[in-house]
């Protein structure tokens, strides 16, 4: 077979066989398919998109490039979640220690921020001591013994999507449904956890900007999770405006603290609830109180645990940025606008995020929010404060948030966060 037939099959607009595909993926893999051809078939199939098997076999193949982790000698039923990315997203924190607080076990290899969106592993690297690269028998011994780790995936987890992805990164070819829910899913998939519950974001702070195309996305992922043999569901979720009131690392894991002693802000706790019911009823559970465990602290138990077994310290004082400043409300009104991607790009201006993935991360750094979508404000009110450890960032921070935040006469009608769902086909 020769690599350059197949690229020329896909620009034609011709379906590729299953074994074009695996030869591609295995060919890009060892390295005898250059950048340069690899980069040629990604444009192909993102202006001509692959049909639902194409898709199965893409990520078949990806799969197929590392290890499938295999949990179930566990002895119960393993459950994971995947968010797309979004601003302020810190759901993933409290909901691991809830759900396995009802005694399912949860598995969660998750990422590093990337431009906007922050990461589960930036966020928990803030606490002092905690260790995310968990080799897989102390994940194991941490899932038998706790319920629940959260750490770095280990470079054999489809090590063809690392390639592929960071050539889709430099060659324009990342927003395409065919290529976005075979690179999550192929990782999610050999993961190995026995269901997925997918957030999949929708708004300016999102990759997907529209409802129709997100649940586009979503069901291509929930089709290939249950087709491979996870129990799979999506749930289309806001982020127009960012989640909860903070955005960046240590802030995050302060509101999390927050959610895990039972407050914390409605739209986390809404999230966290469904999620949790979510996965909990995919490993049989559906007769549960999942709001009581984040009060009668059950889940901030398994989150210490958690912390402790990771090797840091959950008493630990978070760390704070050298500086601080205040957006004050320029009028009265109501907060109409607050814009997911105006914030979280200004977050990240602010040393809260990276720009290539070597550059170090601010832990102390991002945005608090003061008040919320809708609220009334007075003039002179603080909506929002900025911290960063090197005072040049607030100029850049502050072009990309000011824009962001506009204040109305009117009160705009209430944020609904769920969108929509999208439930296994029987
Ligand atoms: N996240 C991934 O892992 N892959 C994509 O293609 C997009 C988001």
């Amino acid at each position: 077979m020769d690599v350059i037939d197949v690229i020329k099959a896909k620009r034609d607009g011709h379906e590729l066989t299953d074994e074009q595909i695996a030869f591609a993926i295995r060919s890009y893999t060892e390295e005898q398919m250059g950048d340069d051809q690899c980069a040629a078939l990604l444009m192909a199939i993102f202006l001509n998109g692959m049909s639902r098997r194409e898709t199965v076999t893409w990520t078949n193949a990806m799969i197929g490039s590392g290890t499938r982790m295999d949990f179930s000698g566990l002895g119960g039923p393993t459950a994971d979640k995947h968010s797309t990315g979004g601003v302020g997203d810190k759901i993933s924190l409290p909901l691991g220690p809830l759900v396995a607080a009802f005694g399912v076990r949860v598995p969660m290899l998750s990422g590093r921020g990337l431009g906007h969106t922050g990461g589960t592993l930036d966020k928990l690297e803030s606490i002092a001591g905690f260790n995310v690269n968990v080799d897989s028998e102390r994940l194991r011994a941490i899932l038998t013994d706790v319920g629940v780790a959260i750490a770095a995936a280990g470079s054999d987890l489809a090590p063809a999507d690392k390639r592929i992805y960071a050539l889709r990164d430099v060659t324009g070819t990342v927003d395409s449904v065919p290529l976005i829910a075979s690179s999550i899913m192929s990782k999610k998939i050999a993961a190995g956890a026995d269901s997925l519950v997918l957030d999949v974001k929708v708004g300016s702070g999102a990759f997907m900007k529209d409802l129709e195309q997100a649940k586009i996305l979503a069901r291509t992922m929930v089709d290939l999770g249950n087709d491979a043999g996870v129990e799979t569901s999506a749930v289309l979720t806001d982020m127009s405006t960012p989640l909860g009131r903070t955005i960046g690392n240590a802030l995050e894991i302060e509101e999390t603290r927050e959610i895990l002693a039972g407050g914390g802000p409605e739209d986390v706790v809404t999230l966290t609830v469904e999620f949790a019911e979510r996965m909990l009823a995919a490993a049989g559970k559906t007769d549960v109180d999942v709001r009581a465990a984040l009060q009668d602290g059950r889940a901030m138990d398994r989150w210490r645990r958690m912390v402790s077994a990771q090797g840091g310290d959950p008493d630990a004082t978070l760390p704070t940025a050298r500086h601080q400043h205040d957006i004050l409300a320029e009028e009265d009104g109501y907060l109409g606008t607050l814009d997911a991607l105006a914030l979280g790009v200004a977050s990240w201006r602010l040393g809260a995020g990276r720009a290539r993935k070597e550059d170090a991360v601010q832990m102390g750094a991002g945005v608090r929010l003061h008040k919320t979508l809708g609220e009334q404000v007075r003039k002179g009110d603080p909506i929002a404060t900025l911290y960063t450890d090197e005072e040049s960032r607030f100029e850049p921070a502050l072009d990309s948030a000011l824009p962001g935040i506009v204040i109305t006469q009117e009160q705009p009608s209430a944020r609904e966060v769920v969108l929509a769902t999208v439930e296994k086909q029987n």
